[in-house]
């Protein structure tokens, strides 16, 4: 039963409290930090996680619809057939002076699974990935600046793209917000790099333009999701290849959140449209530390030319539950699951929101939705929501990532609780009392994506 422990959650909120001072920032994850959802009072830590129920550290139990591991499990926690490989793996041994012979076996079925590409390196997580194929890139083209849209990882060439340049105030405006946390400061990345990131919005192709005929000669990527809340504009990804392909920059497609969750495989096979590089980690191994670069022949050549090593990328978990996970995602059709559960969510909180007149939409594909709030006190609606669902056993955040360990025996139940949660929420817009209804601080924002 869910909620069938008292909500008490003492310990889960003073392992927060220890961590504030331990750990700088609390977390390992900006999206897994407490002030994302609900301050002082989402339970930040677990004890077990299986199909898709967590327990926290008090024993309470939730059916979680929030966003899948932060997109990184789309089989559900603890997969059954992935936790049997990784255990088999475990007890072989994951780690000696030789190779796994796993990663000979998964470079093969990426490969198979995306026939423009011809060889692979692995890694372990996304970002670090993310800085591989953009060292590949710099190295195969002898160029130094990239032009991107969308999020990828916390590495310099990245931030870089929020140090000042003489073009900032320009940029500023014309993309009209800041990138990442507004106002961040990009303390720590090389000044040197001012300069060498240069943003531009998913489905503006002009911005695109105006920057290759600016510095296509010294464009070394162009790195970008094939898509994430919107599909593409008819012709874009054509364009950026074309552009990628005129200027001698290599195309990179950041899978990391969006693979496997709109076609077995990268998102980019839906639009028939191959990069020089595609980056994958999270649901490549159901959350386990994952992650591979693909390429042509032609452009992963280059990492033969400078140092791209690491010893814990070559142990065998990783690999083994990549394998496991990309075979039953091979066996079974799991972009039509979560689809089909996500297009459930989706159309149920919909007409609950029209029914209680409460101002609120889904974005994006139903398997990678999110939610928002048109309202001047969209925040504390939303933390208002989530604290009210913790209270019926539910985590439910300004999201949702459908797993396929999410059935309709669980979609059903959290309607009927949205259904009773949104009925307060009108109830609170009309009398103007949200804030003092929940009970402790509002969310904070997260990071903007120029998507
Ligand atoms: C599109 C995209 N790229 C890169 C990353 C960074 O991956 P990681 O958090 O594994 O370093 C993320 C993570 O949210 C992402 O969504």
């Amino acid at each position: 039963m869910v909620g069938e422990v008292s909500m008490k959650r003492s310990a889960t909120l003073r392992l927060y409290e220890d961590a504030k001072g331990l750990i700088p920032g609390a977390t390992q994850l900006f999206s897994k930090r407490q002030e994302m959802f609900a301050p002082e009072q989402w339970p930040p830590y677990f004890s077990e996680a299986k199909g898709c129920t967590v327990t926290d550290v008090d024993g309470n139990r939730y059916i979680d619809m929030g966003m899948a591991g932060i997109g990184a499990t789309v089989l559900g926690y603890a997969d059954p057939d992935v936790t049997a490989a990784v255990v088999d793996r475990a007890q072989r041994g994951t780690m000696c002076m030789l190779n796994p012979a796993e990663e000979v076996e998964l470079a093969k079925l990426m490969l198979k699974l995306h026939p423009w590409a011809a060889m692979a390196r692995f890694a372990r997580s996304g970002g670090e990935a993310m800085a591989i194929a953009v060292r590949i890139a710099r190295a195969r083209t002898g160029r130094d600046r990239v032009a991107f849209c969308g999020y990828h990882g916390w590495h310099d060439w990245y931030l870089a793209a929020n140090l000042p340049t003489d073009r900032s105030a320009d940029t500023t405006d014309r993309l009209g917000d800041w990138h990442l946390i507004p106002g961040l400061q990009p303390a720590g990345i090389p000044r040197g790099l001012a300069g060498s990131a240069l943003p531009f919005h998913y489905n503006k192709i002009d911005e695109l333009h105006a920057i290759v005929r600016e510095y296509g000669h010294q464009l070394a990527a162009i790195v970008m999701e094939p898509t994430r809340h919107h599909a593409p504009a008819p012709g874009f990804l054509e364009s950026v290849r074309e552009l990628a392909d005129a200027s001698g920059a290599r195309l990179v497609f950041d899978e990391i959140s969006v693979g496997w969750k709109l076609a077995c495989g990268g998102a980019h096979l839906k639009f028939h449209v191959a990069p020089d590089l595609a980056v994958f980690s999270k649901s490549t191994a159901n959350g386990y530390p994952m992650a591979a670069v693909i390429g042509t022949a032609d452009t992963m050549q280059a990492a033969q030319d400078t140092f791209i090593s690491s010893a814990l990328w070559s142990e065998a978990i990783g690999p083994a539950a990549a394998l496991a996970s990309i075979q039953k995602m091979m066996r079974i059709d799991v972009p039509a699951h979560i689809a089909r559960i996500g297009q459930a969510v989706q159309d149920g909180l919909r007409e609950i929101a029209q029914r209680h007149a409460v101002p609120w939409t889904p974005v994006g594909y139903p398997a990678l939705q999110a939610y928002q709030f048109q309202h001047p006190e969209a925040a504390p609606l939303q933390t208002l929501w989530t604290v009210r669902m913790l209270d019926q056993g539910f985590l439910s955040v300004a999201g949702f990532f459908p797993m396929l360990s999410h059935h309709d025996c669980h979609v059903e139940p959290y309607l009927a609780a949205c259904d009773r949660v949104f009925a307060e929420l009108a109830t609170a817009i009309r009398n103007q009392d949200i804030v003092q209804r929940i009970g402790g601080p509002v969310r904070h924002s997260g990071f903007n994506r120029l998507t």
